[in-house]
């Protein structure tokens, strides 16, 4: 049975256009729509153009209610019926309610080789502790932020002159490499590590 895929994104979606590509062929999944929580972001026009249905629902109107944020988006993600919800880069925060409706069936790419270093800035905290090895992972999403079971990583070595974004730039190609390889697995019912390269 072919799994639907619904993937979310706030920014850039170059991992949604990763994940979108990877799903043809005998891939047990196919992408279904993919999602921001602004229309501004820039993945809906890339999903648009790959001929994906889009939508959008922006957190603004509702101000610091989290819930009622998550309650549309949620009722917007079960009018496409989902079997797995991809998190691309996507920047809301997700309270424990949200995670439950989804737990087991919802995956996130994290720029960093977790457990080390959870939240924002990774690059930059990763080359402030001298560390030789960076990379990505990608994990099952649980209420608390960037700890689920690990399904994927990626290693990256860290050059001797390497700022953030240059760091970012070689971390996010292998992310387009780690989060198809993990999801197909995942699709296929498969939760065994992916390690790359
Ligand atoms: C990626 O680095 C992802 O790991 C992070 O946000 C970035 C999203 O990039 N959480 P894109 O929108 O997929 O290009």
């Amino acid at each position: 049975m072919t799994r639907r895929v619904a993937i979310l994104l706030s920014g850039g979606g170059s991992n949604m256009v990763a994940l979108a590509r990877s799903m043809t062929g005998d891939h047990p999944a196919r992408p279904v729509l993919v999602m921001a929580n602004s229309a501004d972001a820039g993945g809906l026009d890339k999903a648009r153009a790959m001929g994906l249905e889009t939508d959008f629902v922006d957190h603004r109107p509702f101000g610091g209610d989290r819930a009622a944020f998550e309650d549309a988006l949620h009722a917007r993600l079960m009018q496409a019926a989902p079997d797995i919800v991809c998190l691309a880069g996507f920047m809301r925060v997700l309270t424990e309610g949200f995670v439950r409706r989804w737990q087991g069936r919802m995956l996130n790419i994290h720029p960093s080789l977790l457990p080390k270093y959870r939240g924002l800035h990774t690059h930059a905290r990763a080359l402030a502790a001298g560390e030789s090895l960076h990379g990505c992972t990608v994990h099952e999403v649980t209420p608390e932020l960037d700890e689920g079971p690990i399904l994927g990583q990626a290693t990256v070595a860290v050059l001797p002159d390497d700022t953030p974004d240059t760091l970012a730039a070689r971390v996010l190609v292998m992310e387009h490499q780690l989060y198809p390889a993990v999801l197909r697995r995942f699709a296929a019912g498969d939760r065994s590590l992916v390690t790359l390269p």
